[in-house]
C-alpha cells in the first residue's frame, strides 16, 4: 500500500508533468495532469494509443465537477450525486481549462470520481484533475494489479502506486446523459439496471465501429496476446490434448486443459468481473496456443463481462 510519502511524491510527479499509474476500484489508471497538454501527450506515447481515443478525466470529489465544468444537465448531476465516487463515467462539455488533446479534439469530456482512497488522495494532493486511461498498451488487457502495469508499460511510467488488486476488475460504465434519453457508450462495472433506476430507460450503444464514440468499444480490444475463442453457450467442452487454456464461469471443465481459470465458483457475477482480467493475464502467461472462454449470464455486470470477452475474441494484432 502506498505510504503518505509515496503519495506526496507521486502527486509531485503529476504536477511536474510526469506519469503516475494508480489503482482505482475498476482497473489501474495511467495518470497525467489533465490541465497540461504535454503531460497528456505522454500518455498517448506510453500506451501507443491512437490520438483519436479520448481520455477520462478523474476528480477527487464530486464537488470538484462544477468548479471545473460549470453547471451540468440535471440527469448528469443526478447520476453523479448517486454514483460518485464509483465506476460511472459521465459525458460533459469540455471546459476551456482542459486542452483538446485530452478529449482528442472532442467538445465533450468524459469525467469520473474513482471509488478508491489512494486515487482520490493522489488527485487531491496533486490539486489538478487527472487524465487517465487504463494503464495498459492500447488494445491489450486492462491491468487489475500493479504488477500488470509494470509488466505492460515498464519504464514508460515514473511511478506505480500499488493498491493491491482492484475491487471491480472491469472499467467504468460510460453514460452520456445530456440528451433526452441517456445513452450507455460503454458497458462497465456499474450495471445498466442501476443507471436506469435513476434515469429511466437508457439506450445501450456499444461498438459503433467507424467513428470512435468510445474506442473501448472498438470491436477488437481488451485482447490477450493468445488467441481467444468465445463459446456460443455455457456448455463445457473437453480439451483434446492440445495446450489450450479454459476460462470457466463457475464450473471446472472436464480434464484435458493445460490451464483452467474459474471466475466464480459461487456463480457470482461481481466476483467474476473482479477476476476477469486477472484470469486472462494468467492464461496469457500459461504458454497455451488458444484460450477458450465461456460466456457468463447476460445480466447485470455480466453484460460488461461478455462485452469484454467478445472484444477479446475479435481478431486483432497486438502492437508488439
Ligand atoms: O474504469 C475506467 O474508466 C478506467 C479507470 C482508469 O478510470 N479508465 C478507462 O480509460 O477505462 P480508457 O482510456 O481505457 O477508456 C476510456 C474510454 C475510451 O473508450 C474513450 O473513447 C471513452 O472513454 N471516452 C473518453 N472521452 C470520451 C468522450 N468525450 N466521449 C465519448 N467517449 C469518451
Ligand atoms: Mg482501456
Amino acid at each position: 500500500m502506498p505510504a503518505d510519502g509515496d503519495l506526496a511524491e507521486a502527486a509531485a510527479v503529476l504536477r511536474a508533468g510526469g506519469l503516475v499509474a494508480f489503482p482505482t476500484e475498476t482497473v489501474y489508471g495511467l495518470g497525467a495532469n489533465a490541465l497540461d497538454a504535454r503531460a497528456a501527450a505522454r500518455i498517448f506515447e506510453a500506451k501507443a494509443r491512437p490520438s483519436f481515443d479520448p481520455l477520462i478525466t478523474h476528480l477527487a470529489d464530486a464537488a470538484d465537477l462544477e468548479p471545473l465544468v460549470g453547471p451540468v444537465p440535471p440527469v448528469v448531476a443526478a447520476l453523479a450525486a448517486r454514483f460518485w465516487p464509483g465506476p460511472l463515467t459521465l459525458i460533459v462539455d469540455r471546459p476551456a481549462a482542459i486542452p483538446p488533446i485530452v478529449t482528442s479534439g472532442l467538445e465533450t469530456m468524459a469525467v469520473r470520481v474513482p471509488d478508491n482512497d489512494h486515487a482520490r488522495r493522489l488527485i487531491a494532493v496533486a490539486g489538478v484533475p487527472v487524465a487517465a486511461p487504463s494503464a495498459n498498451r492500447f488494445g491489450q488487457l486492462s491491468p487489475t494489479r500493479a504488477e500488470h502495469v509494470v509488466r505492460g508499460l515498464g519504464a514508460a511510467v515514473e511511478v506505480v502506486l500499488d493498491g493491491g488488486p482492484t475491487r471491480c476488475g472491469i472499467e467504468s460504465t460510460i453514460v452520456d446523459a445530456r440528451g433526452e434519453r441517456p445513452v450507455v457508450l460503454r458497458l462497465g462495472a456499474l450495471p445498466v439496471e442501476e443507471v436506469e433506476k435513476v434515469t429511466g430507460p437508457v439506450t445501450v450503444r456499444p461498438g459503433s465501429s467507424g467513428h470512435p464514440v468510445a474506442p473501448g468499444t472498438l470491436a477488437a480490444h481488451y485482447a490477450p496476446r493468445t488467441p481467444l475463442r468465445l463459446l456460443g453457450g455455457g456448455e463445457p467442452v473437453a480439451g483434446d490434448g492440445a495446450r489450450r487454456g479454459y476460462l470457466a464461469f463457475r464450473d471446472r471443465p472436464v480434464d484435458g486443459w493445460a490451464a483452467v481459470e474459474v471466475l466464480s465458483a459461487a456463480g457470482d457475477l461481481t466476483e467474476a468481473a473482479a477476476r476477469l482480467f486477472d484470469a486472462l493475464h494468467r492464461l496469457d502467461a500459461a504458454g497455451v496456443t488458444e484460450i477458450v472462454a465461456e460466456p457468463v449470464p447476460e445480466t447485470g455486470v455480466g453484460r460488461a463481462i461478455n462485452d469484454r470477452l467478445r472484444r477479446a475474441a475479435a481478431t486483432w494484432q497486438p502492437a508488439s
